[in-house]
């Protein structure tokens, strides 16, 4: 039954609906973290040299799947061959996995336009006044910390993780001061100070905020916590964002894009400004710029760099090739993937100059080196950001711009990856457009709830980890091998061509064939080989690990589940 497709209003609807979906969270939010988290300028170097080798290859190739075969993942891959309709669907459910988290960070920007609207933040004078007597007050033990205070954690003003493996032990927990240190743990942190000003300076701050007040983390993934109600509204009310987008298709899509791309980079262009204006944002900047050569001999920071990269630009998703199945007979993918590759990067390179120069400013009003300034992780944004937003005259209006900004940025990408779901549902089922929507959204909805817990950062770290190193680069292993290796990398790149204005050259087999294939072997092999240490504040072989991998492990079979259930065109 050969529908007719949606289309895009226009090449530019387009562009900026596939550049809509890439710019998002993964510019402002993620990239900013896991560079910082992977030592500043060497992650920097892995990132562009992964976006120009495969990053923009794999955009061109995405697209011209969709392009080709007019379908989205799942009914691509089956006509290259029935057998890979699950490979489709497993595509897609790595990107259906990656939303029901991302709209969890949409809901926590929902909240904080509310937040910077009040200063919430901003906390009580004094609010740790009795400082020893909650140290006293906690328990250490049971949150799974200290035997021995480590030297690295006697200091002045840093955080460190702290797991329940790293058992550290304080010999007299009652009387920390014992050791010239006042010791404050919580949310799986230890935070050290010398005195109970530093500790009040450090701890009223906008990061005692988010984990405390805000999220309530508790130490472990397995500790639930509180459900934060306030959190449920700001949640119900990003899907319903998210889904009425998306109510009348590419139609919609094509007029809500215009503001959900241009206006942000106005504002972020005002944010990298006065970030750089802030006194000590320098020491930042250098960190964030300055590549420590011998770190790119590490496996990890590659594999960190090109999960970013394929994250950032929503490949590896099923998301692009949904979007070029839209695409009219007549386009350029060559150049659409050009410019939305870079667009991407400069966009995630503007939200660093921020975030880093925040943390400069923020570092160097605490004495402390720009790598211990806080702790990093999801939550570095919503602790940085809320710094040069305090800074800002009229703070609360720009604080309210900047988190309406966010949201604006991750609605089109959440809405890319709901619209790539629905079309394979309605592709293989005939479904209506809004109910395939509301079953897709409402699935999502559902499994999004663990994560408004106490525990739910936990479970979002672990489940943006596995799902970005193991599910989107297994995804685009498969693409590769499939076009690369099995079609042919070289009909391939003619169709591009003859979809393009421009050629490209042979280097793009080189890259489908062998760079990208070996490249992420490689890394997946080292990562599951250094995992002797711990990811984050978590064992290898701890339930967390076993968690991870049993979400990648299942969503083939699910994939597989999907792929041989009977399609509505194939009972016809
Ligand atoms: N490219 C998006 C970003 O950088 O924010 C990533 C993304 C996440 C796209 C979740 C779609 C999605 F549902």
């Amino acid at each position: 039954m050969a529908a007719i497709r949606e289309t895009w209003n226009s090449r530019t609807a387009f562009v900026l609906a596939a550049i809509g979906s890439a710019i998002g969270l993964g510019n402002i939010w993620r990239f900013p973290y896991v560079t910082y988290e992977n030592g500043g300028g060497a992650f920097l170097v892995a990132y562009f040299i992964c976006l120009f080798l495969a990053g923009i290859p794999l955009l061109m190739l995405e697209f011209s799947i969709g392009h080709k075969f007019h379908q989205a993942a799942p009914g691509s891959f089956k006509k290259i061959n029935p057998r890979l309709e699950w490979f489709g669907w497993f595509a897609a459910g790595v990107g259906f996995i990656i939303v029901t988290y991302y709209a969890i960070i949409m809901a926590w920007s929902m909240n904080y336009t509310y937040e910077a609207a009040t200063l919430g933040w901003e906390q009580e004078e004094g609010k740790y006044a009795d400082i020893q007597y909650a140290i006293a007050e906690t328990d250490l033990e049971d949150m799974g910390v200290l035997t021995e205070i480590p030297d690295s954690l006697l200091g002045r003003g840093f955080v460190s993780p702290v797991s329940a493996d790293q058992s550290i032990v304080c010999d007299d927990p009652e009387d920390p001061e014992g050791y010239g240190t006042i010791l404050v743990a919580f949310g799986g942190h230890l935070y050290g100070f010398n005195s109970v000003d530093e500790a009040n300076t450090f701890m009223g701050s906008p990061g005692d905020f988010f984990f405390n007040d805000f999220l309530g983390v508790t130490s472990s993934p397995w500790d639930m916590g509180e459900f934060k109600w306030p959190l449920f509204i700001g949640f119900t009310l990003t899907w319903i964002c998210i889904v009425a987008s998306v109510w009348k298709g590419t139609k919609t899509v094509s007029k809500v894009v215009y503001f959900t791309v241009l206006i942000p980079w106005g504002l972020l262009l005002l944010f990298v400004i006065r970030g750089l204006t802030l006194s000590g944002a320098g020491s930042g900047i250098e960190y964030y710029l300055t590549p420590v050569w011998s770190k790119l001999m590490n496996a990890k920071i590659w594999l960190a760099a090109i999960s970013q990269v394929f994250f950032s630009l929503s490949v590896g998703f099923a998301i692009m090739i949904a979007y070029g199945s839209f695409l009219p007979k007549k386009t350029n993918i060559a150049a659409n993937a050009m410019i939305i590759g870079v667009a991407d990067a400069l966009t995630a390179f503007f939200g660093g100059l921020a975030v880093f120069s925040a943390l400069g400013h923020h570092a160097s009003s605490l004495g402390v080196p720009v790598s211990q300034v806080v702790s990093s992780g999801p939550g570095l944004a919503f602790v940085a950001y809320p710094h040069i937003i305090t800074t800002l005259p009229a703070a609360r209006i720009f604080g309210v711009l900047f988190f309406l900004m966010l949201l604006t940025l991750a609605v089109d990408s959440a809405f890319s990856l709901l619209e790539a779901v629905t079309a394979s549902v309605k592709d293989k089922w005939k479904t209506s457009h809004r109910k395939s929507n509301l079953i897709v959204g409402g699935i999502a909805f559902l499994l999004g709830l663990p994560m408004l817990t106490g525990m739910g950062i936990h479970i979002l770290d672990i489940t943006d980890h596995f799902m970005n190193s193991f599910g989107l680069t297994l995804v685009v292993l498969g693409e590769v091998l499939i076009i690369g290796w099995g079609t042919g990398a070289e009909e391939q790149r003619h169709y591009i061509n003859k979809n393009s204005s421009f050629n490209i050259g042979i280097w793009w087999n080189i890259c489908i064939r062998w760079i990208i294939p070996m490249g992420i072997l490689w890394m997946i092999f080292s990562e599951i080989q250094q995992r002797t240490v711990p990811y984050g504040s978590f064992g290898i072989r701890s339930q967390e690990f076993v968690f991870g991998w049993l979400l990648i492990i299942l969503l083939p079979i699910i994939s597989d589940l999907l792929a041989n259930s009977k399609g509505t065109s194939e009972v016809e």
